[in-house]
């Protein structure tokens, strides 16, 4: 694989929409480019997995990232999990304040199932905290502010459990990779490439100084899924990650 084109698998496009012919039309839009996909709630709860793999069959050799955000008693999300290989995922996550017990039953789970299956075992990540919440929204739910302990604090149970990664945001990055190390997966969205819409997302960073802030993958959607060649404009992203500026 070029450098290009292992710095595509490490974008995800986030396919965010209710509308199946839309979310295969971009799949197959995007495939060329060698992005990877993500497909989260609103997808999957309007066309369930019976959908995910109608998306995922128009991008075949498109690695999926399954964003479903499992928070449960550790059974459940064990068996959750197991339901969701049938997708055959390249990752999944969970949210870290479902505490070690669950952590390590998802990890498990996923690493079951796949051999069972005969598939590559997914990397399962967490979520910290939602980057929605400020210190004001983590006092109101009980939990000790500032939000920037308690990321670093569930990244680093999230490791401890032995899961892949977290999803975090590129100004936690730095930090995230200094106590996690070089392997662990730091998966960042808020990313906005040179000239485009911030839209609705309030701290963004651009591709390149994502990654140099330590981020390993990047999710990014409008600026792609909104572009008239969602491919080209998945290929510059691609290239700023690697620091060449597209002409
Ligand atoms: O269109 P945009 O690039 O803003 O989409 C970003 C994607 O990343 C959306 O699917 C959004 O739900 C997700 N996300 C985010 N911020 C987080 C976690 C996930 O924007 N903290």
């Amino acid at each position: 694989m070029t450098d290009a084109a292992s710095m595509a698998t490490r974008l995800y496009v986030a396919i965010d929409t209710q509308d199946l012919a839309r979310a295969e039309q971009l799949a197959a839009a995007i495939a060329p480019a060698g992005a990877s996909l993500k497909l989260g709630l609103e997808f999957f709860s309007a066309h369930g997995p019976a959908g995910v793999a109608k998306v995922k069959a128009k991008a075949p050799a498109s690695r999926l990232f399954l964003d479903l955000k499992f928070h449960d008693i550790p059974n459940t999300v064990a068996s959750a999990v197991r339901a969701a290989l049938a997708v055959a995922p390249y990752m999944l996550n969970v949210h870290a304040a479902g505490g070690p017990a669950m952590l390590r039953a998802a990890k498990e789970a996923a690493d079951e199932e796949a051999a069972k299956r005969g598939i590559a075992r997914p990397l399962v990540i967490a979520v910290t905290v939602l980057t929605s919440l400020d210190d004001a929204d983590l006092a109101a739910v009980g939990q000790t502010p500032p939000a920037a302990d308690q990321v670093k604090r569930l990244a680093a149970l999230t490791q401890s459990c032995g899961l892949d990664g977290v999803v975090c945001s590129a100004h936690e990055a730095a930090i995230l990779r200094a106590l996690c190390g070089p392997d662990f997966r730091l998966v960042v969205p808020g990313i906005r490439p040179k000239g485009a819409d911030v839209g609705d997302q309030k701290r963004v960073m651009g591709p390149l100084d994502a990654i140099q802030a330590g981020a390993s993958d990047l999710v990014v959607g409008r600026p792609i899924t909104g572009a008239d060649n969602p491919a080209d404009a998945a290929r510059a992203i691609a290239e700023e990650m690697l620091g060449k500026m597209a002409s």
